[in-house]
């Protein structure tokens, strides 16, 4: 990412309370990736140990070092996800998208991830595809939206 898009995403955040949460956010989702040198530019601006602010960049799952794609899909595969069909919906996403988790499709539009909880429990198996959600999924629900979201990106 260029330099000059770090430092505006910095300014913007400099003075906010968790800044480098924020900043991250922002450039991943401008990027699609927070890669090393990004990294130590952000550390550099706000004057942080480069460690930090790659222990953060690695310690949460939204956070991602290597190239994603431009949709991330993040299947679930916590417990309750699990009981409720999980490992076939997850199936499904590798086989359509041609890949296995933690990779990204040749063209870059999608990256697939494994996630131990979306935080909706009760209504599982879930998967997002960026900010979106999608819930009580099964095989043929998954289907249906993997058309939809594979004919969106082309
Ligand atoms: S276990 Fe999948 S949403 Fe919580």
């Amino acid at each position: 990412m260029e330099k000059e898009k770090i430092e505006k995403i910095v300014n913007k955040h400099r003075n906010e309370k968790s800044a480098i949460l924020a900043i991250l956010h922002e450039v991943q989702a401008e990027d699609n990736q927070l890669n090393s040198e990004s990294l130590r530019y952000i550390a550099r601006l706000l004057g942080v140990p480069y460690a930090n602010v790659y222990g953060l960049a690695t310690f949460y799952s939204a956070f991602g070092t290597e190239k994603r794609g431009k949709t991330l899909v993040r299947a679930c595969d916590g417990i309750s996800c699990h009981i409720n069909g999980a490992e076939e919906v997850i199936e499904v996403l590798k086989s359509k998208l041609n890949i296995e988790m933690g990779q990204t499709t040749w063209d870059e539009a999608f990256g697939l991830e494994k996630v131990r909880c979306l935080g909706l429990c009760s209504i599982s198996p879930n998967v997002s595809f960026n900010d979106k959600t999608y819930s009580n999924l099964n095989k043929e629900k998954i289907l249906e939206i993997l058309q939809t979201v594979m004919g969106d990106s082309k």
